[in-house]
């Protein structure tokens, strides 16, 4: 519409005016993702955007995602301004794990390295030894195993489950999930995979073990895309993760099917549960009000960023 693409064009001036690049993820709009690449930003998993807003030469970051992923961007680069199109976009596994009850958990398994998720409030990462993401939680947690570390983790017990199966690393864990994730089933995708038997099903490990013991391919939203790019001609997936990244999947993979895997409800009547609605927030109209009146700007403790800029780190300078 008309109304769209002023409002993409004048993101951009403010954009380019400001010195500033928009980090996206792969869950928000298409709209964003789309301004994002055509102004030099990204759209990427959560590993890649803390890599990317650390290591870009902007002095002010417009972060499209959850308030995790702004304040990951702030405690990397805390000289720069990050801003966010809605500070309230947060996650269920954030909320689902306060700073209180958290500390209490560590404190009572002093013996246990402390690995938290991405998806945590500043505050946890700042308790935490090692930060993972989807990405590299198989690898980093692996090499704990190999060094013989007992592990508590926090706070996806879905993607703990798969860690802890995939490495049989001692680990204890908290019981968070998240909202969206959870909600795939694995008797319906079995049904599912009746009616398409020759395709291949994607699985972000936030899933519950019934739908990720069916995957032929486990991991973040980056790499589900590439198991997509990389799939032959014609060749059908079957997704199971936020419906936000069908929006790239079929701009980089246009000759391949992509259907999204069951929810309780989408079939008929809802097609689009499996969408986040913290990352919903995120809107053409919140880039431009963050940029031209410095609104949704996002701070962290100091002393905390301080401390939590370790975990992260760590994790960042192990991946490379
Ligand atoms: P990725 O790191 O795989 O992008 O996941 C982030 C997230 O919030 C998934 O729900
Ligand atoms: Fe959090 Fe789930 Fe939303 Fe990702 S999709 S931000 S894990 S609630």
């Amino acid at each position: 519409t008309a109304e769209r693409d002023a409002l993409m064009q004048k993101s951009a001036e403010l954009l380019k005016a400001r010195n500033a690049v928009l980090v996206a993820h792969y869950y928000v709009d298409g709209d964003l993702q789309d301004l994002a690449l055509a102004t030099g930003g990204c759209v990427s998993d959560s590993l890649e955007m803390a890599r990317f807003g650390r290591d870009h030469e902007a002095q002010t970051l417009v972060v499209a995602g959850v308030r995790f992923m702004g304040e990951s961007a702030k405690i990397l680069s805390p000289e720069k301004t990050v801003l966010m199109p809605d500070l309230e976009a947060t996650c269920s596994l954030d909320l689902g794990c306060p700073i209180d009850e958290f500390s209490a958990f560590c404190d009572a398994h002093p013996d246990r390295k402390v690995v938290v998720y991405a998806n945590t409030s500043a505050a946890v990462k700042a308790r935490a030894d090692w930060m993972v993401t989807s990405s590299c939680a198989l690898a980093i947690v692996n090499h704990l195993k190999d060094k013989g570390e007992k592990i508590l983790w926090a706070p996806d017990r879905h993607l703990g489950k798969y860690i802890q199966q995939q490495t049989g690393a001692d680990m204890l864990m908290w019981q968070g999930a998240c909202i969206v994730h959870d909600e795939f089933k694995g008797l319906e995708l079995d049904l599912l995979r009746k009616q398409y038997p020759g395709a291949r099903i994607l699985v972000h490990p936030e899933s519950p073990t019934s739908v990720v013991q069916q995957a032929d391919v486990v991991g973040s939203t980056s790499q589900l895309l590439k198991a997509v790019i990389d799939g032959a001609e014609g060749e059908t997936f079957i997704v199971a993760t936020d419906n936000g990244i069908m929006h790239r999947m079929r701009q980089l993979a246009p000759g391949k099917t992509l259907i999204e895997a069951p929810t309780a409800g989408n079939s008929a009547t809802c097609k689009s549960c499996a969408h986040c609605p913290w990352m919903a927030m995120n809107a053409l109209q919140g880039v431009v009000d963050c940029l031209a009146k410095g609104t949704g700007e996002v701070f962290v403790d100091a002393e905390i960023g301080r401390k939590a800029a370790g975990c992260i780190t760590r994790m960042l300078n192990f991946v490379k």
